[in-house]
């Protein structure tokens, strides 16, 4: 049973955890709280970049020998496996900690085992400490590690009568600052970014994070059945690196052009409308790309929304009226209103003069 301290102290981690989104990536942010064997709070830390440390050998490194007999409050169940890291395991037992209060399991078989390697170790351990809480932050993460493909995010931004662009094809700016601002927080927590070449036709978008501090740009991905991506499209800037995923038999010379620019191409096999998407996910999956952005246009996500592969949308609306115009998805084949495809909401934030509306595909526990 968790005393009010440790309670507290989960909280604190809870929050920690969320400071860090993004930064870890693909980890997850785990957030820690070390308190001392008297019960009080003596460290906290962050999983950092990929590569460093995870929040429990950061806080106990701030924490020193005051960890001996005390308690370690963390997220994430601590990971048993050698990794990019040692085993947190070992960095708890080696600091002679008596307890450890964790929220979520790790789903990893890799990972997983942390609390039973602990518990050998003569370490108390207890889980399940404000988990919905945890969950929220982790919930993306635990969702691809699951489903064995990344979670994906459908952003958009759209008037009020559901247009992204308007009828002569300007689509620059439909919301204001403030939204616009939070595009790229939302972007800097993702570890890709998707569109369709349409997109990248019609705007010809950079895909990149400013503003936000970020340890890495997301991956941007363009999703390009016959290799039209033009050669000086912004999006193959050098600030961050770019997939161009190409049908399989696209036309070589094209595909030759694109190999010239610093994209990787990647080859995939053709599917209903384009490409197909579950191949793009497994690929993106292997590469550790967990969190996806899409980022449209109207034909790409009408693709993923179709094969049920859009987890949760953040759609960002403006009090304007178009009239005519794109649409915010193309045909998804619904012709009826007992067959639309109803989503689950999550949040409605105003954002200056608008509004983000974020709502889940199906209602997921702590989601
Ligand atoms: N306001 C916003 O949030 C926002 C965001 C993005 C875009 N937009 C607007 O959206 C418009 C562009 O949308 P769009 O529909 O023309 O283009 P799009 O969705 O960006 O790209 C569609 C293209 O993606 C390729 N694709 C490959 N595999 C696919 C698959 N399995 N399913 C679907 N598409 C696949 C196809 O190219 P091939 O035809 O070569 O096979 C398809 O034509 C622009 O007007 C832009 O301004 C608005």
């Amino acid at each position: 049973m968790a005393s009010a301290t440790e309670i507290e102290a989960m909280r604190r981690a809870i929050a920690v955890a969320e400071a860090a989104l993004g930064i870890p990536n693909p980890n997850p942010a785990v957030g820690a709280v070390v308190l001392d064997a008297a019960g009080q709070v003596v460290a906290e830390g962050a999983t950092t970049a990929i590569g460093g440390p995870h929040a429990e050998v950061v806080a106990l490194a701030a924490a020193g020998e005051r960890a001996r007999g005390g308690t370690v409050v963390v997220t994430l169940e601590p990971c048993n496996h050698e990794g990019r890291t040692g085993p947190c395991t070992a960095a708890i037992v080696a600091a002679g900690v008596a307890r450890v209060i964790y929220s979520v399991d790790d789903p990893h078989d890799s990972a997983a085992g942390g609390s039973a390697q602990l518990r050998a170790n003569g370490v108390e351990v207890e889980s399940g400490l404000l988990v919905e809480e945890a969950k929220r932050d982790l919930e993306p993460w635990l969702v691809a590690a699951g489903q064995r493909r990344p979670y994906v995010t459908w952003k958009y931004a759209a008037t009020l009568d559901g247009r992204t662009a308007a009828a002569d094809g300007t689509s620059r700016w439909i919301t204001g600052p403030g939204a616009r601002a939070d595009v790229h927080v939302v972007r800097s927590r993702s570890d890709a970014v998707v569109v369709g070449i349409g997109t990248v036709l019609a705007d010809d978008p950079e895909l990149t994070v400013r503003g936000v501090d970020v340890g890495r740009q997301p991956l941007r991905v363009v999703v390009d059945t016959d290799a039209r991506t033009p050669a000086d499209a912004r999006v193959l800037s050098a600030v961050a690196p770019t997939v161009v995923a190409v049908a399989d038999d696209a036309a070589p010379e094209r595909v030759a052009a694109l190999r010239a620019t610093s994209a990787e191409v990647l080859s995939l096999p053709r599917g209903d409308g384009g490409l197909d998407l579950a191949a793009l996910l497994a690929a993106l999956y292997s590469r550790e790309r967990y969190l996806l952005l899409l980022e449209g246009g109207a034909r790409l996500a009408a693709g993923f929304v179709a094969r049920g592969f859009v987890d949760r949308v953040v759609a960002y609306i403006a009090p304007a009226l178009l009239g005519c115009g794109a649409p915010v998805v193309a045909d998804l084949g619904v012709t009826s209103i007992d067959a639309a495809i109803r989503l689950s909401p999550k949040d409605l934030t105003f954002l200056d003069g608008d509004v983000r509306i974020i709502a889940a595909s199906t209602p997921r526990s702590g989601g």
